[in-house]
């Protein structure tokens, strides 16, 4: 028999029973449901609206059933509509009378809307965790490689000389960004809307404030309407996610790259690569290309309540109950592939000299080598227009511009002296780029440490 049967002359149809229920992906949140039900309970007395005899029954069959499902010995009923059903039912099971007064100037819908939140603000700082870890492999490797010269691009062509340790700091910006998204969803999500019942609040002489402050909220939702029906904070932390995955997708291409033939910049560790069954000399970066597919997924799932919530009137709609799968998938989807990305990327082994071998062709001093001319007074178009000159000359015998020898150089602008060598050589151009945020070492240092100096920061609310 339903709760709500009293209504109804009939049983619900079996096929809409199985169709109406959620608990196959809402039970994973009988622990939110059940510390929710605990402060609406400890209210609801505090409040002179259930005796302290009943609350204290209620409390006492809440943690019973807590500790029996984490036990196991307390199963899911999976013909129950949803969690918070279940647990209502079975308390009434347990408790009796006492039980059935739990759900009162309470609903569904303010129950649900709140435990995702209670969710979700657990798996915020659980992938903000994930993240540091990553950033933190970032620092240890970018400081082994801070003079591993290696060629930095565009349209993936070589274009000039950076270091690892630069290409390592940018991602490392990303992902701090990543860290401030989610923080920034998570303080929007801080409000509790228990206590929004239905949708239009209640008669009984509720205290909103004092269930916020029981379960660690900032403070009570302003808006009933709006506290059953808002939904923008599983968005949003969807598509800080879906950033996270972007910038996963990006990292990942790169490794798939490196790891080919072609480029040989670095090479995963046979725990962290896959074998084929066919070709016995492959090894393959599976790691890295299933978080470039997965981003895909995350991506669904952003559309997915987007399109959901599109266009439903106030307030509540049933529709609102596929938000679940959706967002758990989204949250479950970056965990795991940030919990296997991190120890990819911190075993494998960084192939310094093909780094330095690829940076020395392709021209990537060509810049250089004109901004040399320009320092001597020579406009730096006619700089431009004699380094790409010297260059072609370079293909077309077979040289870099190392190698070329200074009458050619003096040939093409007497401008060129001796220490055209040096200032060409790919240490020098590196080293020299010195401008906030470039990759000479001491700059790349300094980016090192304000990471290391936000992976140190005190945040009350990330360690609770
Ligand atoms: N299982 C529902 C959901 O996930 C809970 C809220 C149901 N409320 C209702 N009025 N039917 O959205």
């Amino acid at each position: 028999m339903k709760l709500w049967a009293g209504r109804f002359s009939k049983e619900a149809d079996h096929r809409v029973n199985d169709f109406n229920s959620s608990i196959r992906f809402d039970s994973r949140m009988y622990k939110q449901d059940i510390k929710g039900s605990l402060a609406h309970a400890k209210m609801l007395s505090a409040a002179g609206i259930i005796s302290s005899e009943d609350a204290e029954k209620i409390c006492d069959g809440l943690k019973g059933i807590l500790s029996d499902l984490e036990k196991g010995i307390l199963g899911f009923d999976f013909d129950a509509e949803d969690i918070h059903m279940f647990v209502e039912e079975e308390l009434t099971k347990r408790i009796g009378e006492a039980g059935k007064r739990l759900h009162t100037a309470r609903s569904r819908n303010d129950q649900v809307a709140l435990d995702i939140r209670l969710y979700l603000k657990d798996e915020g700082y659980e992938i903000i965790k994930l993240l540091d870890d990553l950033l933190k492999v970032l620092c240890d490797m970018a400081c082994a490689n801070l003079e591993t010269v290696m060629p930095g691009y565009t349209h993936l062509q070589r274009a000039q000389p950076v270091t690892f340790a630069h290409h390592l700091m940018a991602y490392a910006q990303m992902f701090m960004r990543d860290v401030g998204r989610i923080k920034d969803a998570l303080s929007r999500m801080d409000l509790c809307p228990l206590g929004a019942c239905a949708l239009a609040g209640t008669t009984y002489p509720t205290d909103r404030a004092l269930t916020a402050e029981l379960l660690g909220f900032a403070g009570p939702t302003a808006n009933s309407l709006d506290s059953v029906s808002d939904r923008d904070f599983c968005i949003e932390l969807c598509s800080a996610i879906s950033v996270i995955m972007m910038h996963l997708s990006r990292f990942s291409e790169e490794i798939i790259a490196w790891c080919s033939w072609e480029f040989k910049f670095i090479e995963l560790d046979d725990s962290f690569s896959t074998g084929s069954s066919i070709m016995p000399q492959k090894k393959n970066p599976d790691v890295a290309e299933l978080v470039r597919g997965k981003t895909a997924r995350v991506y669904g799932d952003l559309m997915n309540l987007l399109s959901m919530m599109k266009s439903l009137p106030l307030a509540y709609n049933k529709d609102m109950q596929e938000d679940k799968e959706a967002i758990f998938d989204a949250v479950d989807t970056v965990k795991l592939c940030l919990a296997t990305f991190t120890p990819m990327l911190s075993t494998c082994r960084v192939m310094k000299e093909n780094m330095r071998a690829a940076a020395a062709k392709g021209f990537i001093n060509a810049t250089d080598c004109a901004d040399y001319l320009t320092k001597k007074g020579v406009p730096f178009r006619d700089a431009y227009k004699i380094t790409g000159e010297l260059v072609a000359y370079c293909i077309a015998k077979g040289l870099t511009l190392e190698k070329l020898p200074i009458e050619e150089y003096r040939k093409a602008c007497p401008e060129f002296e001796n220490d055209i060598y040096e200032k060409i050589s790919l240490e020098t151009c590196v080293c020299e780029r010195r401008s906030t945020g470039g990759p000479a070492p001491t700059e790349v240092k300094k980016q090192i440490g304000s990471v290391r100096e936000f992976l140190n920061r005190e945040d009350e609310n990330e360690k609770a």
